[in-house]
């Protein structure tokens, strides 16, 4: 079994970033908007900043406090809007339940939309002609290309249909000629399909939701999902007993986290550079 380590790749494709990221430097400008207190925002969008410094990148992060109203959001999106020096805004995702995320989203200007989440960015993308494309989605789709993993007429099984990760990964396969089933919580026999897949990517979120009796011989898995317990990470998949059975499998952590990561500093310097 091939394991697809997501932190090599990723340190790779910033290392072909540099140059054009080079170009960009003290230019290229993301802000990200973190609202509440989860802690695992927290991480997530430290880990951004990091990436950011690490490449030259500029990079403020506003930390606002969860009770924050749906106006006070909008008003701190347009200014940024109107801000000719920010390239890319970021809204950390999940949001306290209170605020409308899908308005908030959608009233960032698609220029400056790193996450190609907007209706407009978004309707480019089943259109076809759009190069910026949710980051989990794209980096999923870069780990199977860099490692050549034939998506061309394979079966790809995505498990979760949210707007970040599953609907935007199964856009992409099946515009690169995978026949695509996405499954959600309302699926019935969901363990048949997957046995059918050559592919699988998993997006639910809950700790070992597949084990090793899912996969026919020789699939790809791709694990997105994320637990925390304890301090400790764990993948929608159980990785024991896996390297009997599949052909190449990525890992959490260090398999589609970084790639994300890194897919987001290809955005924000594809937005700079279509300025
Ligand atoms: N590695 C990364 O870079 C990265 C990036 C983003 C997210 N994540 C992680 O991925 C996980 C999922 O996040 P998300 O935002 O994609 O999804 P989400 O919005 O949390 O939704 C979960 C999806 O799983 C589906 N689901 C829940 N129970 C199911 C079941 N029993 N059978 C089949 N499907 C089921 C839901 O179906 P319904 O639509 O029917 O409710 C939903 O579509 C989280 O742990 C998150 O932290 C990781």
């Amino acid at each position: 079994m091939i394991l697809l380590n997501g932190t090599e790749l990723a340190k790779k494709r910033f290392l072909k970033l540099k140059t054009k990221a080079e170009a960009c430097a003290n230019k290229a400008k993301l802000v990200g908007i973190l609202i509440g207190d989860e802690p695992s925002s927290h991480i997530y969008v430290g880990k951004k900043k990091q990436a950011c410094q690490k490449l030259g990148v500029l990079c403020d992060i506003l930390y606002l406090d969860k009770a924050t109203d749906q106006k006070k959001v909008l008003q701190i999106i347009e200014k940024l809007n109107q801000d000719s020096s920010v390239t890319g805004i970021l809204l950390q995702l999940p949001m306290p339940k209170h605020l409308d995320s899908l308005k908030l989203i959608n009233s960032i200007s698609s220029k400056k939309d790193v996450e190609g989440l907007t209706s407009q960015n978004m309707g480019l993308l089943v259109q076809k002609s759009n190069s910026i494309a949710p980051c989990t989605a794209k980096a999923i789709c870069n780990i199977l290309n860099d490692y050549d993993i034939k998506i061309k007429g394979s079966h790809v099984v995505v498990i979760g249909r949210s707007l970040i990760v599953g609907l935007p990964t199964s856009i992409l396969l099946q515009q690169q000629d995978a026949s695509v089933s996405l499954c959600h919580s309302y699926t019935k026999n969901l363990k048949t399909i997957v046995q059918q897949a050559d592919i699988v990517i998993v997006s639910v979120g809950k700790k070992y939701f597949l084990d090793k009796t899912y996969f026919k011989k020789n699939a790809v898995v791709l694990d997105v999902g994320i637990s925390r317990e304890n301090d400790k990470l764990y993948g929608d998949v159980c990785p024991d007993g896996l390297e009997n059975i599949l052909s190449a499998y990525s890992p959490v952590p260090g398999g589609v986290g970084p790639m994300t990561i890194q897919t987001l500093i290809e955005n924000l310097i594809f937005l700079q550079q279509s300025l």
